[in-house]
C-alpha cells in the first residue's frame, strides 16, 4: 500500500474520506490506535480541536491541509509516535510540549505523582527533587498541584530541560522550580536535603530495547530508557545516593517496570538507611512504583 491517499479522480477530499482511507492504511501499518491516530493527525493539520472533526465530516480539506495530513500520515506509518508528530502530550490534565529530546509522558508515572501530591500537600514548604525530569511533567504536575512546593529538577540532557522549562513557563511555575543539567545528584552541593525524591528513571534492561514497539525502540531517546544489563543500573545508583539528600523522614518515590518491585525492594532494605518500604499499583493493577522513607 502506498504511504499517501491516491490522487482524486474528481473526488473531493472531505474529512470524512480522509479519515476513511487514513484509519484502515495506519491499522496495516501497525498502529495499535488508527482511528485516534489519524483523528488527531487531521486536527493537528486543519488546526482544529478533534471534536470539531465530527461536525465537519463533509468539509473539504484545503491544499495545504492535505499535504500536512500526507506528510503526518507517511512518518505516523513509519512508527513516528503521534505525539512527537503534533508536538505535545497531556499528562496529568496538563498538555506538555514534547520532542525527540524527551521522553512522552506515560499515564502510568501518574501513578507516582498521585503519591507525591498526596505527601506533600499538608506539609507548609516541601522541597521536592525530580531526577531525570525529561520533558519536566513529574516537577511540574507537582508544581502545579503543590502551589508552596519548592522544587529542583534535574536531567543528563540540557535539550531536555529545555523543553521542561519551556513547558513550566506554560504552566506558570517557572518561579518554583530550579533546573540543573548533570548526572543524577552531581549537580547538587553537599548538604541539600529534599522532603521528597521523585524519579521515573531508565530502567529498562538494555536487551530488552529491541523488543519493544518500533514507536519506542527507533524514536524515543535510548537515554531515557536504558537500564543497563538487569535495568537496574540507574535504580541502583539513585537508592545509594538519595540516602544523603533526603531529610530525616523524607520519602523516596521510584517508578519501576512491573517485574522490578522485588528487586528493588531488596536494595532498599540491603542498603539499611529505608524503612516503610511499599509497593503501589497503577491503574492496571501492575506493580509501578516503590516507595521508601529514610530512616530518622
Ligand atoms: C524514563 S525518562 C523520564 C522522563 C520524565 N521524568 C517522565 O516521567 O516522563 C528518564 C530521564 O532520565 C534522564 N537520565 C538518564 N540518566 C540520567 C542520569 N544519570 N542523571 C540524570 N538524568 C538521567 C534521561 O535523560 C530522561 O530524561
Amino acid at each position: 500500500m502506498s504511504d499517501t491517499p491516491p490522487t482524486p479522480a474528481g473526488d473531493v477530499w472531505t474529512v470524512k474520506r480522509i479519515l476513511d482511507w487514513t484509519i484502515p492504511h495506519l491499522k496495516s501499518q501497525g498502529s495499535e490506535s488508527p482511528r485516534l491516530d489519524a483523528e488527531i493527525l487531521l486536527a493537528h493539520a486543519r488546526g482544529c480541536p478533534r471534536i470539531q472533526l465530527y461536525t465537519n465530516y463533509d468539509q473539504p480539506l484545503t491544499d495545504i491541509q492535505r499535504a500536512t495530513m500526507r506528510d503526518l500520515v507517511k512518518r505516523r506509518a513509519a512508527a513516528e509516535p503521534v505525539a512527537y508528530l503534533v508536538g505535545h502530550r497531556e499528562f496529568f490534565g496538563l498538555d506538555f510540549r514534547v520532542t525527540k529530546d524527551v521522553l512522552i509522558p506515560r499515564p502510568d508515572t501518574e501513578t507516582l505523582v498521585v503519591d507525591a501530591i498526596e505527601t506533600l500537600k499538608p506539609q507548609a514548604a516541601p522541597r521536592v527533587l525530580d531526577v531525570g525530569t525529561g520533558s519536566g511533567c513529574i516537577a511540574i504536575a507537582v508544581a502545579v498541584n503543590c502551589q508552596n512546593a519548592e522544587v529542583t529538577a534535574i536531567d543528563l540532557s540540557q535539550s531536555a530541560l529545555d523543553i521542561a522549562s519551556e513547558n513550566a513557563e506554560r504552566h506558570n511555575v517557572a518561579g518554583r522550580i530550579r533546573w540543573w543539567c548533570g548526572d543524577l545528584f552531581a549537580p547538587l552541593s553537599a548538604g541539600e536535603q529534599f522532603d521528597l525524591i521523585a524519579s521515573n528513571p531508565p530502567y529498562i534492561a538494555s536487551a530488552e530495547i529491541e523488543t519493544l514497539s518500533a514507536d519506542v525502540r527507533l524514536h524515543e531517546p535510548r537515554s531515557a530508557l536504558d537500564g543497563g544489563p538487569d535495568g537496574l543500573d540507574v535504580i541502583r545508583r539513585l537508592i545509594a545516593g538519595a540516602q544523603s539528600h533526603l531529610a530525616a523522614n523524607g520519602k523516596l518515590l521510584i517508578e519501576i517496570s512491573g517485574e522490578q518491585a522485588d528487586a528493588v525492594t531488596q536494595l532498599l532494605t540491603a542498603n539499611g538507611q529505608y524503612d516503610e518500604i511499599v509497593v503501589l499499583k497503577d491503574l492496571a493493577r501492575q506493580p509501578r512504583v516503590v516507595r521508601a522513607v529514610r530512616k530518622g
